[in-house]
């Protein structure tokens, strides 16, 4: 019986289960209800009892040696499983999807980009402001429509009208921040101001509450219209392609006088009339006009001795007519479909 158990043992050495299933079948050989190990605990019954010391002894190693095998290999098994799915270094590297800018921001680059051509630097300023550099020293009347809440976002509005100037509220174009700098700053100034603005609007494919804008503003000795119309053509033909055409039509804002409005040639029909120019040839872009005397006198730079120009353009605009898109709302929601159209890498 005893010769029994160490040829047993002997056996269970040197077997070496290698796959699960092996393991398995191992278990159920030895340790299962019907296995080898468990009917010798019955055989245990039939020892004489002078024996059954010794014989209990090696029943134990033989279970002991039979569970400790299982565990080793189980765990040498899951190692090399480990190994194959995990440090694998021939398998294929994970791919990362590569992001895309917004089209607002790819179009906002590339005007700043056009106009750092021609010198212009890029100022930035606060979004909450208040009425004087938003309204007031661009030489909007008391009673001009902007300042009413139907047109404009108040955080802070005085009661007593004498001191309106001192009202809080989110900017409604970036011509304030062109204010900020010639608080702080000399002609010549050669400057663009892109930024985000807000107006108490009805959302709809077409208006929204929060845009973007870039203005610009040059002021300097002898500048004229010529210099301004050069500038917008050369923008114009840089943004839209060579063959761009503008047009001035003329138009009113407080700040600039004489103002414009400014359209380029339509390039999807080439002049000719489509859906998107409602058959005009043409699309506005964006306002301009010479700095008004005004505005030069609020800033304390002498209208005399210097003039100006500025213009600003809404930046969704310019992205919905360079990439067609048709509904304003799109640039708002985030939705990946939309927003990975858009590769353009700057
Ligand atoms: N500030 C004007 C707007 O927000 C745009 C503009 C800027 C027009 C400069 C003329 C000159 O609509």
């Amino acid at each position: 019986m005893l010769n029994k158990i160490g040829n047993i043992l002997e056996e269970l050495k040197s077997t070496k289960p290698v796959s699960k299933e092996e393991i398995e079948q191992f278990r159920i050989k030895y340790l299962g209800k019907k296995g080898i190990i468990t009917s010798l605990f019955q055989d245990f019954k039939k020892v004489p009892n002078e024996k059954k010391k010794e014989f209990g002894q090696m029943i134990n190693t033989l279970k002991k040696q039979a569970l400790e095998k299982i565990i080793e290999l189980s765990n040498s098994l899951e190692q090399a499983e480990d190994i194959v799915t995990k440090n694998d270094l021939s398998l294929p590297g994970d791919i990362l999807k590569q992001g895309s800018r917004h089209p607002v921001s790819i179009v906002r680059n590339e005007i700043i980009e056009i106009f750092s051509h021609l010198g212009f630097t890029v100022s930035e300023g606060p979004e909450i402001e208040d009425d004087n550099h938003v309204f007031t020293k661009l030489n909007f009347p008391p009673e001009h429509p902007a300042r009413d809440m139907q047109d404009t976002f108040f955080i802070y509005k005085n009661e007593d009208e004498a001191n309106r100037q001192n009202d809080i509220l989110l900017r409604t174009h970036t011509s304030s921040v062109q204010v900020r700098v010639m608080e702080n700053q000399k002609p010549p100034i050669r400057t663009i101001s892109p930024g985000r603005v807000f107006r108490n609007e009805a959302i709809s494919a077409r208006a929204h509450c929060i845009f973007h804008q870039v203005e610009g503003l040059y002021i300097d000795k002898n500048v004229s219209f010529a210099d301004l119309k050069q500038t917008l053509l050369y923008f114009s033909q840089e943004m839209f392609g060579k063959e761009t055409q503008i047009r001035l039509r003329p138009s009113y804002f407080p700040f600039t006088e004489p103002s414009a409005e400014m359209d380029v040639s339509c390039k999807i029909c080439n002049g000719k009339g489509c859906n998107v120019c409602k058959y005009t040839g043409w699309l506005e872009v964006l306002g301009c006009g010479m700095v008004d005397p005004n505005v030069l006198i609020n800033n304390d730079i002498d209208p005399e001795i210097y003039t100006g120009f500025a213009f600003g353009m809404g930046v969704e605009r310019l992205a919905m007519l360079k990439y067609q898109i048709n509904d304003l709302r799109l640039y708002f929601e985030n939705d990946i479909r939309f927003l990975e159209q858009f590769t353009y890498a700057f």
